[in-house]
């Protein structure tokens, strides 16, 4: 897989799997369009058979980051996708002078939260209502080393 700096390019690919991996909490297509105004707004993809086939955008601050939205394509997921393309991410993000991320996670989202906990995150605290269904979300962060 290669890993590139998300461009304007990259957003039809980028939107249309954000739609079919989110639903009630899926962003609009201006969202993705206004990450691009934002100076803080990091954000990646990750290309593989020429295709756009994972995504992540993060806010950074100071020394800190915070994952706004990330998905893998249906038809890429468990295949060790994000594991890898996060794990090159955060090199990224560290060689930035970042050293902690944050996440906000649905609690029954059980194959990003195995994913975060094997990347080593750890459940900080609970936001309840935190979705427009009414869900909690786990708050879940990780020192990068
Ligand atoms: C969560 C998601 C990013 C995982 O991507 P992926 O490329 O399939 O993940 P990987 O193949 O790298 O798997 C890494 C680990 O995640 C966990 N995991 C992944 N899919 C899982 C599943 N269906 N059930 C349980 N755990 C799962 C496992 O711990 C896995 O490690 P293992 O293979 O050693 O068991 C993907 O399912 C996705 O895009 N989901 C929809 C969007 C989303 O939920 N984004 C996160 C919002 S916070």
């Amino acid at each position: 897989m290669i890993i590139k700096e998300m461009t304007k390019e990259h957003l039809d690919e980028v939107i249309e799997i954000n739609n079919v991996s989110f639903t009630t909490d899926a962003w609009n297509e201006q969202g993705f369009y206004r990450e691009f105004s934002l100076d803080y707004s990091k954000k990646w993809v990750g290309i593989e058979d020429g295709k756009v086939v994972v995504y992540a955008i993060f806010w950074c601050h100071g020394a800190e980051a915070f994952m706004m939205t990330f998905a893998v394509h249906p038809d890429y997921r468990s295949k060790g996708i994000a594991s890898y393309f996060l794990a090159e991410v955060f090199k990224f993000l560290k060689k930035e002078n970042i050293d902690y991320v944050e996440l906000d996670v649905r609690k029954s989202n059980l194959p990003a939260i195995n994913l975060y906990k094997k990347l080593g995150f750890k459940i900080e605290r609970e936001r309840p209502g935190f979705y427009s269904d009414g869900e909690n979300a786990f708050v879940m962060s990780k020192e990068l080393v």
